[in-house]
This record gives structure tokens, C-alpha cells and sequence, in this order.
């Protein structure tokens, strides 16, 4: 395995592969969640290439980018564990050599809603760098995770609506045992905040149960369990169409429940995608 630090050395190492190549976009801190897109990438490409790179472009001032948690040694065993070929760790001069980008991607709209309220600017960070990653490492696929849903439909977005020559995969949101999403930002929590958070996959899990009442009963039953945990903030809790995150107020095949809640500091999302009223045909769709 490569572990390249620079464009040039990056280049290098691209241009030695063979086949198709996947492509996994991170931030390091990397879990069981990112495992799984390294496992799903190898799956459907001869070649992996996995970037890991704190953007700073995607957070507001006062969010987290200092204390992002940076365990580069351990990320690049966990790379070479899943057989990954390349690593792509630069630091943000090579990204940005010329500083904060003059242009930019755009979310449009859909960057504006959900997370993109809480966090403006978040996706057009988001977009810029993926489109930069992209044209870097040139993937005939990459691989993205479920968890963060809004960001999956935007990158999905850009690449239709800019016709960039790559395809994108969601693959599922792994859980831990007792159904917390997996995230780097766990690594924040208290014992006690930790359980407080457990409340957001309740949530999503009790909705599930009560889908094919229909809209209002999933909004309900999500609701009612987050406002039972005091420990919790809830920021949104939001049923909207997968494809587009316009509201969903009627019975339809797919839906999108996204909750985003703060347990103490830490601010913690999750989603599921369930049919909603009388139409449902399946549970937790595999590739998203
Ligand atoms: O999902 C993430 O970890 C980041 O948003 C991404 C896609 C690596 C871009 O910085």
C-alpha cells in the first residue's frame, strides 16, 4: 500500500493501477463504518484508493476543526488491513495551494435544508472537495456512506448536474450493537452522554414501527421518544423524500427520517430510509 502526502505522489500511484478504482472519501478517525466502504470498494473495483483529509472548507468557525480527532498511524493500518492500494493524506496546502478556493461548488437549495440550516456553507465545502478528490484520484466509482444522507444526495446531484464521469455508491449506515450509527464524533461522548445518544436510533427504530400509519405517525413516535431524553437536544426531526428532501406528507415506497440531536457537545446524526403509509414494500434498503 501507497501512503501518498503529496499530488505528485499521488499521481504516481494512480497512474501504477490497474483496472477499475474505487474511491473512499474521509476524515480519518476511521471506524467499522468506514471498514465497511473500504470492503464494498474492493468489491467493485480492482483498485482502491482511500482519501483521508480534514477538510477545513466544511466546517463553521465555531465548530470542531481543531479537535477533529487526527489518529493518522492507526487510520493507515486500518487502510492496509482492508487492502486498500493507495492512501491520499495530504495536509491542506495540498489541497489548497493557493488557500481558501476563489470558486467554488454550489449545494444550491438542497444544501440549505437540514443540516445545510444548522451548518451554512457546510456543503458547498462538502462539494468542493469532493469535486477535487475526484479529479485527483480519477475513480470509476466512488463510495459513500448512508449516514450522512443529505451529503449522498448532494454529491449524487453534482454529478448528474455537472456530469462528472464517475458513479456513486451509498452503502448502509453500520450500528453498534445496542443501534448507535457509528461516527468518528462518538469518540466525544461521556459514558452518559453515550446513552443519551442511544435515544436517536430508538427513535428512528420506533418510527419504523409505526410506518405504515403514515407521516404523521412516524413524525410522532420519533418525537415522542427523543423528547423522553432530557440529556438530548434535538436540532431537526424531518421525514422528506430521499431523492429531493422535499417534506414527505403522504404514503410513498421510500422515505428519508433524519434526526440530527446534540448529546452534550457533540452534535450526532442519523437517518433511516423506510416506506411510510400503505404502500410499504421493504425495511432498511441495503444500497441507498
Ligand atoms: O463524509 C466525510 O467524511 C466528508 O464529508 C468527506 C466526504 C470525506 C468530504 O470531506
Amino acid at each position: 500500500m501507497i501512503v501518498a502526502r503529496t499530488r505528485e505522489e499521488l499521481a504516481a500511484a494512480r497512474d501504477r493501477l490497474a483496472g477499475t478504482v474505487a474511491v473512499v472519501m474521509t476524515m480519518g478517525a476511521l471506524h467499522e463504518g468506514h471498514r465497511a466502504l473500504m470492503r464494498h470498494a474492493r468489491a467493485l473495483a480492482d483498485s482502491v484508493v482511500v482519501t483521508v483529509f480534514v477538510n477545513p472548507l466544511q466546517f463553521g468557525p465555531a465548530e470542531d476543526l481543531a479537535r477533529y480527532p487526527r489518529p493518522f498511524d492507526a487510520d493507515v493500518k486500518a487502510c492496509a488491513e482492508e487492502g486498500a492500494d493507495v492512501v491520499f493524506a495530504p495536509v491542506p496546502d495540498v489541497v489548497y495551494p493557493d488557500g481558501d478556493p476563489v470558486v467554488r461548488v454550489t449545494a444550491g437549495p438542497l444544501g440549505d435544508v437540514l443540516e445545510g440550516a444548522s451548518r451554512p456553507g457546510h456543503f458547498d465545502g462538502v462539494l468542493t472537495v469532493v469535486a477535487k478528490l475526484l479529479h485527483l484520484t480519477r475513480p470509476d466509482v466512488a463510495v459513500f456512506g448512508a449516514k450522512d444522507a443529505q451529503q449522498l444526495v448532494l454529491v449524487r446531484r453534482m454529478v448528474r448536474d455537472l456530469d462528472v464521469g464517475v458513479t456513486i455508491v451509498g452503502v448502509e449506515t453500520v450500528r453498534e450493537a445496542d443501534g448507535l450509527a457509528l461516527s468518528s464524533r462518538n469518540a466525544y461522548l461521556s459514558p452518559d452522554e453515550r446513552t443519551a445518544a442511544l435515544a436517536i436510533s430508538r427513535a428512528l427504530r420506533e418510527a419504523e414501527t409505526v410506518a405504515p400509519q403514515g407521516p404523521a405517525a412516524v413524525l410522532v413516535a420519533a418525537n415522542d421518544v427523543l423528547d423522553a431524553e432530557p440529556g438530548l437536544r434535538v436540532e431537526y426531526v424531518a421525514l422528506v423524500d430521499p431523492d429531493t428532501l422535499a417534506p414527505v406528507d403522504r404514503s410513498t415506497e421510500r422515505a428519508l427520517l433524519a434526526v440530527a440531536a446534540r448529546s452534550g457537545s457533540t452534535r450526532l446524526i442519523d437517518n433511516v430510509t423506510i416506506p411510510v403509509g400503505d404502500r410499504p414494500t421493504g425495511m432498511y434498503s441495503k444500497e441507498t
